[in-house]
């Protein structure tokens, strides 16, 4: 099937690439001439594995093509799937900028009957605003083509997000018109083979799922945080609660890992854009805002335990502080909203110096600080310890799992660890000497 896709950020690339890779016929649209210029050459502006080489491949077998014009867009695909950014507004609302001018387009350039599919992350109620700006710019033409509007949510997850889309978990389909669930079966025909996992709904329900989901998943990693604060006061082992609460099944072992807090660009928005929407329609939802209350106090964690390690934070002036783990998580380069910023800002407030390092988020991490005396991006996590006073470990990587440990009684001034993913043994550390902080683990607490 011939499809388009509006935006080739996270989203809308790894949905174009994809649905190349399945045999599809997809054209990729941007504004931006420069992207879409190295996106033909085959330089994707993000990382995530196999990202690159799925462009690569499609693009060179003529499955995958770019381009800077909306018309040609409208005009390529039966199916039309908006994936443009949502950036929060500075109140926290979602900004729909992007998507309307998408619709906008279509309505400009539209020659005969489409599927509008919205795949970028929306407030409940803006399938109706595409299809009235669609109509809107329809009108000034004198035209009245018949558009169909489909929410079909992401689940993706940022480093797996290929192996999410290629097998989902579900496909959600929102639609009012029944007429369209077979065509949106034939796209994800190659995605959802064996066992049908497409569940079909109505608009507005299929829009609120996606916040949900991620509400959800936030709800929990919020709730060990504040049983993991608990935990420190009372003298428990948050891992152990973890352990004991994820055997039930209706709770499960996935995302009540206690840590720094939540970062990336899905979790804070989403959670705080649903909260607005919640206001907006007059509910005032105490749970959701204080799932955010929560994380942005858990984000400060490291540093109050930091400081109070050193006697308060007027004694961090002059410090030099290792920090492993920029990314807001494992297996990307993301530093949105990640924890590792809260930590690195305090620490520089109080006048101590950062050597970082990070695997994939150190280019990153300098196109959002630039070059500063109080930041030094190191190639290695051995040279971040060198000459440093402590460690404080941010993101979960493979390679800090298992370091050595003789190595950093060496290298650091003080054999101190502040672990904001509980990746050590405490017992272990404890008895080779070393003064460990986790998060709700009761040491040194
Ligand atoms: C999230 C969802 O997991 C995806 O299902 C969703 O499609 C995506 O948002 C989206 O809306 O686009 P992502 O933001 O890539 O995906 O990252 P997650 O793996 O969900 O991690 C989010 C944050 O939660 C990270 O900072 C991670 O460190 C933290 N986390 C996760 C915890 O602190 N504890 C946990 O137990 C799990």
């Amino acid at each position: 099937m011939k499809i388009t896709l509006f935006g080739t950020g996270y989203v809308g690339l790894v949905t174009g690439a994809c649905l190349a890779e399945a045999g599809h016929q997809v054209l990729c649209v941007d504004t931006d001439a420069a992207k879409i210029a190295a996106l033909r050459q085959g330089v994707i502006p993000i990382y995530e594995p196999g990202l690159e080489a799925l462009v690569r491949d499609n693009h060179a077998s003529g499955h995958l093509q770019f381009t800077t014009s909306a018309q040609e867009g409208v005009d390529f695909g039966e199916c039309l799937f908006i994936a443009v950014g949502t950036p929060p507004d500075e109140d926290g609302s979602a900004d729909l900028t992007h998507v309307l001018a998408v619709a906008d387009s279509i309505g400009a350039y539209i020659t005969g009957p489409r599927i509008v599919v919205d795949k970028s992350t929306v407030p409940v109620g803006t399938a109706d605003k595409v299809k009235m700006a669609i109509a809107a710019a329809q009108q000034r033409r004198d035209t009245n083509h018949p558009v169909d509007i489909v929410s079909n949510p992401e689940f993706l997850k940022e480093g797996s997000a290929i192996r999410d889309f290629m097998k989902p978990d579900r496909i959600v389909i929102g639609t009012d018109n029944p007429e369209i669930i077979g065509v949106m079966q034939e796209i994800y025909a190659p995605f959802n083979r064996n066992h049908d996992r497409m569940i079909t709904m109505d608009v507005r329900s299929a829009e609120l799922t996606k916040y949900a989901a991620n509400a959800m998943l936030a709800t929990k990693i919020s709730f060990m945080n504040e049983l993991a604060n608990i935990a420190d006061r009372i003298g428990a082992d948050i891992e152990q609660v973890r352990i004991g609460i994820g055997s039930d099944p209706r709770i499960g072992y996935q995302f009540i890992y206690a840590g720094c807090g939540y970062g990336g660009s899905c979790f804070p928005k989403d959670v705080r854009a649903l909260s607005h929407t919640a206001q907006d329609m007059g509910y005032d939802a105490t749970l959701l805002q204080a799932i955010e209350r929560v994380n942005t106090r858990q984000k400060q964690r490291l540093f109050e335990l930091i400081a109070r390690h050193f006697g308060g934070a007027a004694n961090l002036q002059g410090r030099t502080f290792a920090l492993w783990g920029l990314a807001f998580k494992p297996n990307t380069d993301d530093m949105r909203e990640a924890p590792s910023r809260v930590v690195m800002e305090a620490l520089w407030n109080a006048g101590a110096t950062v050597r970082a390092f990070d695997p994939e988020a150190a280019e990153e991490t300098r196109r959002i600080y630039g070059e500063r005396a109080d930041l030094v991006l190191t190639n290695t996590k051995e040279e971040a310890a060198r000459g440093s006073d402590a460690l404080i470990i941010c993101t979960e990587w493979k390679g800090f799992m298992a370091p050595d440990f003789n190595f950093l009684a060496e290298a650091l001034g003080e054999k101190v660890i502040f672990d904001g993913r509980n990746l050590y043994d405490p017992g272990r550390l404890a008895s080779r000497g070393w003064v460990y902080y986790g998060i709700g683990r009761s040491t040194e607490s």
